[in-house]
């Protein structure tokens, strides 16, 4: 796929617009990190090279100023992902409460590593740092939904819903 093969829903890109009004002319490079939240939504729920370059020519900005953003922030995923993006929290709180069992658990039930996606594209596993909720360890995220408290019941009856759904979790 090209830039010029992107392009985001008329309703997205009001709200792309909107968003970039929002800075002082001059500015519009401020609008990147929400920019790149409803690119990541609309466009499968990863950034490619030339959706980052189309954001990057909504923005009138250099294409490598995307690409260092995008690439920092882990919530930001440049590979295709699964429909059911799993983020299990590792850090602190987390670790010290069982996040490791947790990680073991899904490779397990999943059939795949950290970091892969399962041969039918329902579900990505992947590991990240404190999300903020160290208050309710262990937890992970799917999509934008933080599931808290966890056990290994839990996880097992959180990913078999999504499973039964088969839809694609939410990013933003
Ligand atoms: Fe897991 Fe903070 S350590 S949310």
């Amino acid at each position: 796929m090209t830039t010029t093969d992107i392009k985001f829903s008329d309703e997205t890109l009001a709200l792309v617009q909107k968003t970039i009004r929002r800075y002082p002319q001059g500015r519009q490079k401020s609008a990147l990190l929400p920019v790149l939240h409803l690119a990541q939504a609309e466009f499968d729920g990863w950034l490619s090279a030339p959706v980052m370059d189309y954001v990057a020519s909504l923005l009138d900005i250099k294409p490598i100023e995307v690409y260092e953003v995008a690439s920092f922030y882990s919530m930001f995923n440049l590979e295709p992902v699964g429909k059911c993006l799993i983020e299990v929290c590792h850090t602190s709180s987390c670790w010290l409460l069982g996040a490791d069992d947790i990680v073991k658990h899904l490779e397990q039930k999943l059939g795949i590593k950290k970091g892969q996606t399962t041969p039918d594209g329902k579900f990505t596993l992947k590991t990240v740092e404190c999300l903020g909720s160290c208050g309710t360890a262990p937890m992970m995220m799917i999509g934008a939904q933080f599931h808290e408290n966890l056990t290994l019941e839990k996880v097992d009856a959180i990913v078999e819903e999504w499973d039964g759904k088969g839809e694609r979790s939410r990013y933003c």
